[in-house]
């Protein structure tokens, strides 16, 4: 039928016209005042007979009336975004997503490890008592143990008494696993997410990451730490020179155990991780003679490191969806 045909055609005119001469010829075609075929099948009604007037009468209308509104729209929406077709036009900014902060930041840790000859090892998150803790020197009844509050996860029925799950609190586990597995020497990194059980404010989270050092081998003394770890600030933050002093601390795991703290430029001493030399009962419960193997092993936060380098206000940024802080990185 005409009408259908009309209807089909215009339609499909319409939806290709992209420049307001196009639009403009469409309606010429379908609606011109002269010679449109719209209008020439208005005109054409008056030889008919009065019943089919009324009855092709309103349709024709009808059609007329749906080709102008498509026509109306389509010339206002050419006039609202210039012409479609003009190319010079500069692009739309199509918004593409990018690595989170923490992801960047771990990925330049690993990048410096790697060039000091670090292999970069994983363990897993939701960790056994005894390697986040017993294995490492901190027994059940060790006041030490207070040191890092706990996510315990709930056994489920079937497991055994005697293997609890936690989340792990410290990376440090994952060198007890690998140490199990291989022999000295060997100088590994190991990343990861890391879980408390306490209090959030601007300076701790329950989730955080941290990074875990460990080497081993037949001479390496802590001066080997001192020298790696200041490599290390040294091109993560892109200074010449990074001051850095070691005091002497306490974790079960290390001995002596330091704390290391860090001066950039003209700021404050700061307090950046924890380190000291393997405990030589660590090192005989992986099986190593801890008379002919020692090493240094250390642990760093990632969000510490990034806040520093960065100088974000609030720990808690990291994890808020916030877009201001995400996009600014
Ligand atoms: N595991 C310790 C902590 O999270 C840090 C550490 C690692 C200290 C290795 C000494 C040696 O607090």
């Amino acid at each position: 039928m005409e009408i259908r045909d009309i209807r089909k055609r215009a339609g499909k005119d319409i939806s290709v016209a992209v420049t307001a001469e196009e639009i403009n010829a469409v309606r010429i075609k379908y609606l011109g005042r002269k010679q449109g075929e719209i209008t020439t099948l208005l005109r054409s009604l008056k030889d008919l007979s009065d019943v089919e007037k009324r009855e092709k009468g309103p349709l024709i209308q009808n059609l007329q009336n749906e080709i102008e509104a498509s026509i109306s729209f389509k010339e206002e929406e050419i006039k609202k975004s210039g012409s479609i077709t003009d190319i010079t036009l500069p692009g739309k900014r199509v918004e593409t997503g990018h690595l989170n902060l923490i992801t960047q930041t771990e990925n330049e840790i690993r990048r410096i490890f790697n060039s000091m000859n670090f292999s970069v090892i994983d363990g897993p998150e939701m960790e056994e008592e005894y390697y986040n803790f017993d294995a490492l020197n901190i027994p059940l009844d060790h006041p030490a143990r207070e040191m890092w509050d706990t996510f315990w996860i709930k056994s489920k029925k079937g497991d055994s008494a005697q293997k609890k799950y936690l989340l792990r609190t410290h990376t440090s586990p994952v060198q007890v696993r690998y140490m199990q597995k291989h022999k000295p020497p060997f100088q590994v990194i190991s990343i990861g997410k890391t879980f408390r059980y306490e209090a959030t404010d601007a300076t701790h989270e329950t989730n955080f990451h941290q990074v875990e050092g460990l080497m081993i081998g037949k001479q390496i003394p802590l001066a080997n730490f001192k020298f790696v770890i200041n490599e290390f600030f040294r091109q993560f933050f892109s200074e010449k020179t990074v001051k850095i002093r070691l005091r002497s601390s306490y974790f079960p795991f290390v001995e002596p155990g330091v704390e290391v703290d860090i001066k950039l430029d003209n700021s404050r001493w700061l307090e950046m991780l924890g380190a000291g030399m393997v405990h030589p009962k660590v090192l005989q419960t992986v099986g190593y003679d801890s008379r002919e193997w020692q090493g240094f092993a250390f642990g760093l936060g990632v969000e510490r490191l990034a806040i520093i380098k960065y100088k974000i206000p609030d720990i808690r940024l990291f994890a808020s969806q916030d877009l201001k802080f995400i996009k600014k990185f």
